[in-house]
């Protein structure tokens, strides 16, 4: 990206410092790919051309394809706060705008489970800023989906012991409620796993341009900054395919596959810190012919930048190639016995197997020339 271009989309907008902090900061190791440079394009040349502005994007494509550090390298070219909502299929629709919590009084509170006590409190002593299940997931370490259960059965909790009582009620929005109604950009991952129609038609009609949302206690309007970014993996034999009407808000997507040769190598210097080409551009070859054979027989599993870097990692601290490439990748794709030999044949019969035995050969020898 050239050092003066900037895509900031709204410039002076005043952010509070917790929102300030949001803000992705690339790290060094981070490369700009085609892909983040072309949405950045195009989402600031439609930034104020009303119906043609873009605000909804798709990334498709493997995991460990680059998706949600696309995201956030939206996040930090735009200026926008990021954040991420991961879908799981029993979401219901107070995972979509949030969540009301009866406050329970202090000394109904003390007859509690000391654990659920703990975590109630950490809830009411919230400053709004977080979501309930954002809240939940830090305090306890619980992913969204153990969050969001676990929000349902505080409810239910606080519910049974508020009868009789006059109580006041809290709202806690969602992260993607607060996404929306504050401007930031909301990296949405896997929408396509959720199976309740109505919790995808409540997310979808929240991405029209100009849509809103119901809450309970008020009527909210999409931030003319918000930005929803979907990521999902590439769709496979027995996967979902994203819900049609979702994909038809959609104004610019990508299809991620595993990136070019020479990108992949790039990451995988920058995240190992192995710098030798020649041992990494093999081991690349391996992986993109491992994902196209994958593909080719319908074998499930995927080669992608995540088997690639820790196999480039073990190879690195001394590992034999050889070997490693069934731990470090053909394991992850498959244990079949038959999907492992096409795997095999297809190096094979690309010279690869030999080459990644040259590589064992050549460390073998620098090895033994380095002793006395
Ligand atoms: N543009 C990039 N530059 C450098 N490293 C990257 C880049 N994109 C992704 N990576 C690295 O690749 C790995 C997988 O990326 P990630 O965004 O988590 O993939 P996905 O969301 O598609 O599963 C991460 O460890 C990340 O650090
Ligand atoms: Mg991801």
């Amino acid at each position: 990206m050239s050092e003066t271009e900037s895509f900031e989309l709204s410039p002076g907008r005043p952010m509070t410092d917790a929102e300030q902090g949001l803000i992705w900061k690339k790290p060094l190791s981070h490369k700009v790919s085609e892909e983040e440079l072309r949405i950045s394009k195009e989402v600031r040349r439609n930034w104020h051309r009303g119906e043609m502005k873009i605000a909804n994007i798709l990334l498709e494509g493997d995991a460990g394809s680059g998706k949600t550090q696309l995201a956030k390298a939206l996040s930090a070219n735009f200026g926008l706060p990021y954040t991420k909502v991961t879908c799981f299929a029993d979401m219901d629709k107070s995972d979509i705008i949030g969540a009301i919590l009866p406050v329970i009084s202090s000394d109904r509170l003390e007859k509690l489970e000391p654990a659920e006590q703990a975590v109630l409190q950490v809830l009411y002593a919230s400053d709004g800023f977080q979501s309930a299940t954002k809240i939940l997931m830090d305090a306890l370490e619980l992913t969204q989906e153990q969050a969001s259960l676990k929000m349902r059965q505080l409810l239910k909790l606080a519910s049974e012991n508020t009868d009789g009582e006059a109580v006041e009620y809290r709202f806690y929005p969602s992260e993607i409620v607060r996404a929306y109604r504050y401007g930031y950009l909301l990296e949405i991952q896997e929408p396509n796993v959720i199976r309740d129609a109505a919790v995808l038609m409540a997310l979808n009609s929240a991405l029209e341009l100009d849509g809103s949302i119901n809450l309970p206690t008020e009527i909210i309007r999409r931030h003319p900054d918000f930005i929803a970014v979907i990521t999902t993996n590439r769709s496979y034999a027995g996967s979902r395919p994203l819900n049609e009407a979702l994909r038809d808000r959609i104004q610019h997507s990508e299809k991620m596959d595993l990136p070019a040769k020479e990108v992949m190598v790039e990451r995988a210097k920058s995240k190992t810190g192995y710098q030798d080409e020649s041992v990494l551009s093999v081991l690349a070859d391996s992986i993109i012919v491992l994902d196209q054979t994958a593909r080719v027989n319908a074998i499930k599993g995927v080669a992608g930048m995540r088997s690639f870097f820790y196999w480039a990692d073990a190879v690195a601290g001394g590992a034999s190639a050889q070997e490693s490439l069934y731990y470090k990748v053909i394991y992850k794709i498959t244990t079949d016995p038959e999907e492992i030999k096409m795997l095999e044949d297809a190096l094979k019969k690309q010279g690869l197997m030999a080459s990644l035995e040259d590589i064992d050969v050549v460390k073998k020898n620098e090895h033994s020339t380095m002793r006395p």
